[in-house]
């Protein structure tokens, strides 16, 4: 349990580190971007010292704003795992596949690019991660949607001149995810390693807001009701084991119940998620803390 605020402490990187030095390499549904400079301010005491997880790292704003020197990053998404360890292991690689891919696009491109990377079994990890990273540069908004076959099926994107090799972004995406443990692995498996003093990102796909949305590219079904108590469970144990945890998700009852115990801190999030542009506004989001900010 938490009690009343504390001031806040926490240098924010400058805006050109931060842009340039190392961003997401992918564009990820539900990246928090956008939501960086609200987050920082809200950061446990002595933050940089502490080891950095994230059990739901997606494209990792949070990660590559903050660029800790220790790290866990955790996935369930293989492909974009298997993304990260060839980016921080094997980048000159990647980056000769991807150039290849760059020099080629057009949109039967894409679709063959698209059909290799879901038929061809003899590709390298080098090769692979650059399909990810092309497709994901050149797809319907960077989503990351596959079907029942575990096979990506997302449409070309309309893009005039996508920006598929971004080399200084890439190099500093591999220099910062230097100090990192990448996992594939499903958020339970927190409990195996998450160590007191540790300071733990929750960023999970968001409880629905109204029965109808749905915009995330993984379906509200995979990520349903049992799986947002059993991971407010895993909070519960974290909570107890001395871990500092910041959590995000929609502003809806269900969350504010979840979580009634610990503090809850409201963000505003800019979200195109309506297909009427005149009701795209700023959408709430909470954000639970088990720690008042800066302590
Ligand atoms: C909201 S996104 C994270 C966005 C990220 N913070 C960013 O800035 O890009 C949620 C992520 O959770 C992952 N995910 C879904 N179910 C999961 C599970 N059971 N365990 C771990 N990760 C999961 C998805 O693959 C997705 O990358």
């Amino acid at each position: 349990m938490v009690t009343a605020a504390a001031p806040i402490a926490f240098e924010k990187p400058t805006p050109k580190s931060r842009v340039r030095e190392a961003a997401p390499f992918v564009k990820w549904v539900g990246g928090k971007g956008k939501l960086v400079s609200q987050l920082l301010p809200l950061m446990p005491g002595g933050v940089e010292k502490r080891r950095h997880v994230e059990p739901f790292v997606g494209g990792g704003a949070l990660f590559f704003a903050m660029r800790p020197r220790r790290a866990v990053l955790s996935d369930v998404n293989e492909r974009l795992v298997t993304t990260y360890l060839a980016i921080r292991d094997e980048l000159p690689t990647v980056i000769r596949h991807l150039e290849a891919l760059d020099r080629a696009h057009s949109d039967a491109t894409y679709y063959e690019v698209r059909d290799r990377y879901n038929t061809a079994s003899r590709v390298s990890s080098a090769e692979r991660a650059a399909m990810f990273v092309y497709l994901n540069k050149t797809c319907f908004n960077g989503l990351h949607r596959v079907n029942r076959r575990g096979h990506f099926n997302v449409p070309l994107g309309r893009y005039e001149n996508p920006r598929i090799v971004d080399h200084e972004g890439l190099a500093a995406a591999s220099r910062a995810l230097r100090g990192a443990e990448i996992r594939h692995a499903s958020f339970e498996e927190l409990l195996a390693y998450a160590k007191p003093g540790d300071f733990v990102y929750f960023d999970p796909p968001y409880a629905p807001v109204s029965a109808t949305a749905n915009f995330t590219s993984y379906a509200a079904g995979d990520f349903g009701d049992a799986d947002q108590v059993r991971l407010r469970d895993v909070y519960r144990e974290l909570d107890r084991r001395g871990c500092r945890l910041m959590l995000s998700n929609s502003d809806v009852p269900r969350i504010r119940e979840l979580y009634r115990d610990y503090r809850i801190e409201i963000v505003a999030a800019p979200r195109a998620i309506n297909c009427d542009a005149r009701k795209r506004g700023p959408v709430t989001e909470v954000v639970v803390l088990n720690y008042d900010p800066g302590r």
